[in-house]
C-alpha cells in the first residue's frame, strides 16, 4: 500500500513559471489591492475592475508552463497516494501532470454564475460585463474570493488527516483557513515546509516533526528528494 502524501501549496510554487505571488510585492498583486480584485465587496463595487482583473490573470496564463517544481510534485504519484491541495488558481498542477488536485482557492480557467450558486464551467477566455449564464445572470471568475466560504476546505482537511507525509510548499501561511490545514494533521505524519523565505514556523501548534528547507520550490523539492523521502 503506497504511503500517503499531501502537498500543501501555495503562489511561491508557480513563482518560478513567472506568476506573481500575493505578498512578496509588499501587498499588491500585480499593482492591485488585494481586498479591491480578489473579494466579494470588491466585486459588488467594482466586478469591471475585477473582470479585467481576472482577464489578465487568464491571458497570462495561457502564456506560462509549469516549473521543476510542479514536475516533481506530480512525479511522487509514482511512489506516493499523492492530493495536491492548491491555494492557487492556476492549472500548472494539472498541466505538469498531476491527478488528483483540490483547489481551495477556485480555479482561473472556470466561470460560474454570480447568483445561483450552480456548477462552475470550463472558460479560458476573458469575461466582461454582459456575459450571461443560460438563467440569463452575470457570469464571475470561479475565484474562492475574500469573504467567501472554502466550499473545498472539508475534503482538503479530511486528506491532511490521512497523510503520512504532508509538503508545504511556497505558502507564507497567511491566509486562513488553507493555513489551518496543517492541524489537522496527524501526529506521527512527517511535515516538511519548503519556502524561499519560510513563515515563523512556531505559529503552527505542531507536535509533528517539521523540516524546514529554505529555497526556491525547484531546489528544494529536488534537495527534499535527494535527502529525506
Ligand atoms: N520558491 C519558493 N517559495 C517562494 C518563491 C519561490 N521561487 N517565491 C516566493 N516564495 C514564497 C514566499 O516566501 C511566500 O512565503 O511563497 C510564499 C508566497 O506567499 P503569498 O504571496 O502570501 O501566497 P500564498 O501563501 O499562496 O497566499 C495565499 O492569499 O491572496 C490570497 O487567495 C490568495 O491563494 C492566495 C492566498
Amino acid at each position: 500500500m503506497k504511503e500517503r502524501v499531501v502537498i500543501l501549496s501555495g503562489a511561491g510554487t508557480s513563482a518560478e513559471s513567472g506568476l506573481s505571488t500575493f505578498r512578496d510585492a509588499d501587498g499588491l498583486w500585480e499593482g492591485h489591492d488585494v481586498m479591491e480584485v480578489a473579494s466579494i465587496e470588491g466585486w459588488h463595487q467594482n466586478p469591471a475592475l475585477v473582470l479585467a482583473f481576472y482577464n489578465e490573470r487568464r491571458r497570462q496564463l495561457h502564456d506560462v508552463e509549469p516549473n521543476k517544481a510542479h514536475y516533481l510534485i506530480a512525479k511522487l504519484e509514482q511512489d506516493y497516494k499523492v492530493t495536491v491541495v492548491t491555494q492557487n488558481v492556476d492549472d500548472l498542477h494539472e498541466r505538469a501532470g498531476s491527478n488528483h488536485v483540490i483547489h481551495l482557492h477556485g480555479e482561473l480557467f472556470k466561470a460560474k454564475s454570480s447568483l445561483e450558486p450552480s456548477d462552475s464551467f470550463i472558460h479560458k477566455s476573458d469575461i466582461n460585463i454582459g456575459d450571461l449564464c443560460e438563467n440569463g445572470n452575470q457570469i464571475r471568475p470561479d475565484i474562492v474570493w475574500f469573504g467567501e466560504q472554502v466550499p473545498m476546505l472539508e475534503v482538503a482537511a479530511y486528506e491532511v488527516s490521512q497523510a503520512d507525509k504532508i509538503i508545504i510548499i511556497g505558502t507564507s501561511m497567511q491566509v486562513y483557513p488553507a493555513a489551518s490545514l496543517v492541524d489537522y494533521a496527524k501526529p506521527e505524519a512527517d511535515v516538511y515546509y519548503i519556502d524561499l523565505k519560510p513563515a515563523n514556523t512556531e505559529q503552527l501548534i505542531l507536535s509533528n516533526p517539521l523540516i524546514v528547507i529554505t529555497n526556491t520550490a525547484s531546489q528544494g523539492m529536488q534537495q527534499l528528494l535527494d535527502e529525506h523521502l
